[in-house]
């Protein structure tokens, strides 16, 4: 999910083949065997749209891909050469050592052409006037001036656990409260092992344990969430992407059409043998009285739609990922610390002059520009908040329900937060 090889050519994220991922955390590297490179790297590779599946070979595949990251850069097809040579008189052995070093010119020419291509999108480097500049200045008071110049009408949210903190729920990775650095009593090979699909089939219990301590509906949404509502009610909000399962975005009365739970959600379950489809109240019902829900119709294991590690994301997430992320003019993150795939590198789907502004407690999904280069090659760079040539990447540090607070008032809109902070309070 990466640019490409000209300011202009940021569309070319778009262009390139888009794959169902399956769920990956980079971190996994803290989860001994189970999580190592299964976890890593996508295990099915079926493309979303139309679920056609490629016929080309090897090599076409790699151009292809090559192409959609780099845009105008190739990497030559030797498929291609063959037939090249074919029509040419000359296809004399006595010519293959000559073909030889021509071949491997062109693949330095095509090589240094890709290196040039991608340094100039990534870091800017000769290329900074080419990349319009979007905001003023590059500071929380330079993208809100950007949302009051009337510029931005298509604001993407993503959000993470770090937004429904406030609401009593848990995040993931904040050391000593985080979820995983408190599961010892379910006696787990690796925390992440709770949303492992694998171990979910062998031992469901500790899941569903824990879905009991952590059921939606008994908490309020947050200030953040209010927020991500008044960009909606402001008719600003594209979309708003989210990893939480906790429905808190519903509850604060986004539309559905505008929430993209992209780890799933609760509100309907599924048998895991026979795709008998459940409802939110019987397999609530049965968590609440400590069964691990079974299917009526063939006794497999039932298990709510979130999505667990291993398991591919939601058709609609890629479906509405293709679409959005070209129009987005803003994007803003929050309460997350951009660990998980796919949805991590979704933040480099947008323009390339696309502003992103983070509002978290730390930095996040931020790498250095040399770590940039080579994820960037394989489609993922990150947030350049520590570059020198930063044009667009800003921070806002600190609790997330503070910064929105602080944005919407900023913005102008503190008695519209106002009243949607006292619906909560009712
Ligand atoms: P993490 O726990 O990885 O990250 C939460 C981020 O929010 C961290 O950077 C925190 O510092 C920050 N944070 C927490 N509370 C905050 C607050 N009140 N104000 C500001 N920042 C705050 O959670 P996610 O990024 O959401 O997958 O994790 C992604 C996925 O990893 C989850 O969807 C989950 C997990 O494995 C599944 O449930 C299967
Ligand atoms: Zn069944």
């Amino acid at each position: 999910m990466s640019t490409g090889g000209q300011p202009t050519n940021n569309n070319n994220t778009n262009k390139k083949k888009f794959k169902i991922a399956v769920m990956a955390d980079t971190e996994a590297s803290k989860a001994p065997e189970q999580a190592s490179e299964e976890v890593k790297k996508p295990v099915e590779e079926t493309k979303a749209e139309g679920k056609e599946t490629s016929t080309a070979s090897p090599e076409e595949k790699k151009t292809e891909e090559c192409e959609g990251a780099y845009g105008g850069a190739r990497i030559r097809n030797p498929a291609e050469s063959d037939e090249e040579e074919d029509d040419d008189d000359f296809d004399d052995d006595d010519f293959d050592d000559e073909d030889e070093d021509t071949e491997e010119e062109e693949d330095k020419e095509g090589f240094m052409n890709m290196l040039q291509n991608f340094l100039m999108s990534k870091l800017h480097l000769g290329s900074q006037e080419e990349v319009p500049k979007v905001l003023e200045e590059v500071t929380v008071e330079g993208v809100v001036n950007y949302i009051k110049s009337g510029k931005c009408k298509n604001i993407i949210t993503m959000a993470g656990a770090g937004i429904s903190t406030s609401a009593g729920i848990p995040d993931f990775r904040t050391p000593g409260t985080g979820l995983y650095s408190n599961l010892e009593k379910y006696n787990l090979p690796f925390p992440e092992a709770i949303f492992d699909i694998e171990y979910f089939r062998n031992n469901p219990k500790p899941f569903f344990v824990l879905a009991k301590e952590l059921y939606p509906g008994s908490f309020a949404p947050t200030p953040s969430h209010w927020f991500i509502r008044l960009l909606h009610d402001k008719g600003l909000l594209l979309r708003h992407y989210t990893q939480n399962i906790d429905t808190l975005e519903h509850v604060a009365g986004l539309p559905a059409d505008k929430v993209v739970e992209a780890h799933g959600t609760f509100r309907t379950s599924h048998c895991l043998n026979c795709r008998k489809e459940y409802s939110q109240e019987w397999v609530k019902e049965e968590i609440f009285k400590d069964n691990i829900p079974t299917c009526t119709e063939c006794s497999g294991l039932v298990k709510p739609d979130i999505i667990f590690f291993r398991e591919s994301l939601p058709v609609r997430f890629f479906q509405l990922m293709q679409s959005d992320f070209p129009k987005c003019d803003l994007l803003i993150i929050l309460g997350t610390s951009l660990t998980v795939q796919p949805f991590a590198s979704l933040v480099d789907n947008v323009p390339a002059m696309c502003p992103r502004l983070l509002i978290n407690r730390e930095k996040a999904g931020t790498v250095d520009p040399m770590m940039a280069m080579l994820q960037g090659m394989f489609g993922s760079a990150g947030l350049a908040l520590d570059s020198p040539n930063n044009i667009r990447d800003v921070a806002l540090l600190g609790d997330c329900d503070e910064g929105c607070v602080k944005m919407a008032e900023y913005l102008g809109w503190k008695d519209d937060m106002q009243a949607l902070l006292e619906s909560t309070k009712k």
